[in-house]
């Protein structure tokens, strides 16, 4: 049995209204506010941290961000870096999301430049690797994998290394009702936990908790969940609304 606490992520996207966001977070905070069970995080689009912060504050909810600039300040119009973050009281940030490698270009030397600036900063990085369903049914899927981990995460010392998050994201499972199954997303995830061992040592490998996210929902994430490895999930679509957020941390709760 495990002694990583699970850790439910919700990655709202580019979806809600500084005001819906904070009525989402209202229902949230009503329902699980002070439930100590599941680590919960959720991660409004940038217009909405600021009130959102606000509707958390007191509860266990934590506030992420869905990504930052490696610079702490300069003539990066557009971008956002990890002080602004910090004050405003978000304490974790999704970086190197499959949509922002896809659609936005991000490598991943500017994830780990990320990775590094957000630890420096005392925020925790969730760092999303995954492959696409070519990479899979080339078999390539470890491999890619751990490129990705690897160059990522150069550089990030073994003192700093347990305030990372990892997600697991197969891109083909993104958005699409396709789920890995659970011995899919298993085997990925004791392949990272080795990667991580052999990076920091196997004792802060145990540490670091390894999210599952596409398509996880209420139905599914009794069973991905119950896996080794699997600490928790990085949840898209079925985040947008409390009820279905709410059953799978009562699934991570349970599990
Ligand atoms: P879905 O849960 O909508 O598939 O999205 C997963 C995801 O990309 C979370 O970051």
């Amino acid at each position: 049995m495990s002694t990583r606490k699970k850790l439910i992520a919700g990655n709202w996207k580019m979806n809600k209204t500084a005001a819906d966001a904070v009525t989402l977070a209202q229902e949230l905070v009503a329902a699980v506010g002070r439930q100590p069970a599941v680590d919960v995080v959720v991660c409004p689009p940038f217009t909405a941290l600021e009130s959102v912060a606000r509707t958390l504050d007191g509860s266990l909810i934590k506030l992420g961000a869905q990504n930052m600039h490696a610079e702490p300040s300069g003539a990066f119009t557009g971008e956002v870096s990890a002080p602004m973050l910090r004050a405003l009281f978000v304490t974790h940030v999704i970086l190197g999301h499959s949509e922002r490698r896809q659609l936005f270009g991000e490598t991943d030397p500017a994830v780990n430049l990320k990775t590094l600036a957000a630890l420096k900063h005392q925020l925790r990085p969730i760092v999303c690797v995954g492959e696409t369903l070519a990479e899979r049914e080339a078999a390539s899927t470890l491999k890619v994998v751990q490129a990705q981990v690897e160059r990522g995460l150069e550089g990030v010392g073994k003192d700093h290394a347990a305030n990372l998050v990892i997600a697991y994201e197969p891109v083909w499972a993104i958005g699409t009702g396709k789920v890995a199954t659970s011995e899919q997303a298993q085997e990925v995830h004791a392949f990272i936990r080795g990667l991580l061992g052999k990076l920091f040592t196997d004792p802060v490998a145990q540490r670091i908790r390894i999210l599952y996210g596409g398509s996880m929902k209420p139905a599914n994430a009794p069973e991905l969940l119950a896996q080794k490895d699997i600490d928790g999930g990085l949840i898209g679509g079925a985040s947008l609304e409390a009820r279905s957020f709410l059953d799978l941390l009562a699934a991570a709760a349970a599990s």
